[in-house]
């Protein structure tokens, strides 16, 4: 917390509006709002926990994708999907990476035509393969040789020719969780380049005289932070490149994005020139595309949770919330970290060291491991986690039978919500009998 240099008498809240929406702003009163939209009201009307995601920054990533790279940009789905948000992604013009028929249906039900989608995975299933050659998608990226043969079968069976990319693995290390490293010597994905794999599906792909085998993918990893590594990985492909002279190149995705005020990172658009430039010195006049998920999604959104007990143990002040694990899982599978605002104390110094804990029954169920939040936060209080709106709601789980938060998207002082919350009948509406 400070003073306002301008007129001292102002107290300006302890936030780093760099890690919020873009479309946050600050009352005096210290009041936050996102899209227009108080979100202490949001959280009275709504309850929490909610995800709040801010339409126009989603809207501006996109946009900001599509100049860079033009059509055919993939919107990598897993990071965050659901039938608004791949309207949204549709109207910006965005094609979808999708990697399953659960997400293929979602862009489907949205209205999403198959020519904007991007058919992905590494075991995808004869049904999703045959629906895909079928409906005429953007591309089938085919990860493996089995694959490879299944594409094949069903072209010739259906007696359609699909557009196929052979995903490629460059074989680098990268820094980044080992669990999100895909592009590595030990990774499943992709056709090794180092052991001739790739060159051979290349081959196999162009003389099975069936597919249209429009070029090459590679995708090294999520959470990358350095321009240097997509540099490293482009100049790994770069033979196989010269050797098959593709019409088009797909970088994946895998840029960061900041989620802790320490944190550094490339934008989006210093991400995409590098890239092109390479492309330019090394491959021109052919199309370099990519396909990022995390860096388009994460920013615009925010998590709101009431603080239901406070207490010191031990050394530990514990700050536990209403939600954990079950809405944002990567701070245990990864241990990723985050920073907490607290929305009813938004003037008071942020300086107390808190551990930011869910109500799952583990003791890895910690949202923020160092938590900056007001000395005097109290049970009730609003508190929020900026940056969640990459891979939290997508990976969300109704463990322990908690159930899911709603997706509440705001706009020109407008709240719409989305996806409603889970209810405790919902828990059950699969199950066959009592
Ligand atoms: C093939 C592929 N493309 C794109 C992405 C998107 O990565 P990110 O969300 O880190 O940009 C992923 C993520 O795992 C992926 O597997």
């Amino acid at each position: 917390m400070e003073r306002d240099p301008a007129s001292p008498e102002l107290v300006r809240p302890d936030i780093d509006l760099s890690l919020f929406p873009a479309t946050t702003s600050v009352s005096d009163s210290g009041r936050v709002g996102v899209g227009g939209v108080d979100l202490l009201d949001l959280a009275a009307e709504h309850g929490t926990p909610a995800f709040v995601y801010d339409e126009v920054g989603l809207r501006t990533s996109f946009r900001a994708a599509r100049s860079l790279f033009g059509e055919g940009v993939a919107y990598a789905t897993k990071a965050f999907l659901t039938p608004s948000l791949a309207r949204i992604a549709a109207d910006e013009g965005m094609s979808f990476d999708v990697s399953s028929a659960g997400e293929y249906r979602c862009c489907r039900l949205a209205g999403v035509a198959p020519d904007r989608l991007v058919v992905h995975g590494n075991n995808k299933t004869v049904q999703e393969i045959d629906t895909a050659v079928a409906d005429g998608v953007q591309w089938i990226v085919v990860d493996n040789f089995v694959e490879l043969s299944r594409v094949i079968d069903a072209a010739r069976r259906l007696a359609v020719t699909p557009r196929v990319l052979i995903r490629v693995n460059p074989g680098i290390q990268i820094h980044t969780h080992r669990y999100i490293a895909t592009g590595n010597r030990n990774s499943k994905f992709g056709f090794p380049v180092w052991t001739g794999d790739a060159a051979e599906a290349m081959e196999t792909a162009r003389r099975a005289g069936c597919l249209d085998v429009v070029g090459l993918h590679f995708h090294i990893g999520s959470f990358v932070l350095s321009l240097d590594t997509f540099v490293a990985a482009l100049d790994a492909v770069a033979s196989i490149v010269e050797q098959f002279d593709p019409r088009v190149l797909v970088v994946g995705g895998g840029l960061g994005l900041r989620y802790l005020r320490t944190d550094e990172c490339p934008t989006l658009e210093e991400w995409g020139r590098a890239i092109l430039d390479w492309a330019a010195r090394r491959f021109p006049g052919r199309r370099v595309l990519a396909e990022p998920g995390r860096v388009l999604v994460a920013r615009s959104a925010l998590t709101l949770y009431t603080v239901g007990m406070v207490q010191r143990k031990g050394r530990t002040r514990f700050v536990a919330v209403d939600g954990g694990m079950s809405d944002n899982p990567r701070p245990m599978l990864y241990g990723s970290g985050y920073e907490a605002f607290s929305l009813t104390r938004p003037l008071e110094p942020h300086a107390a060291v808190c551990r930011l804990v869910g109500r799952h029954c583990e003791t890895g169920d910690t949202l923020v491991e160092r938590a900056l939040l007001p000395e005097s936060t109290a049970v009730g209080d609003i508190v929020c986690t900026p940056v969640t709106g990459a891979y939290g709601y997508s990976m969300a789980s109704t463990y322990n039978l908690i159930p899911r938060p709603p997706i509440i998207m705001v706009r020109d002082g407008r709240a719409r919500v989305t996806t409603r919350r889970e209810t405790e009948d919902d828990l059950f509406a699969r199950e066959v009998a009592p």
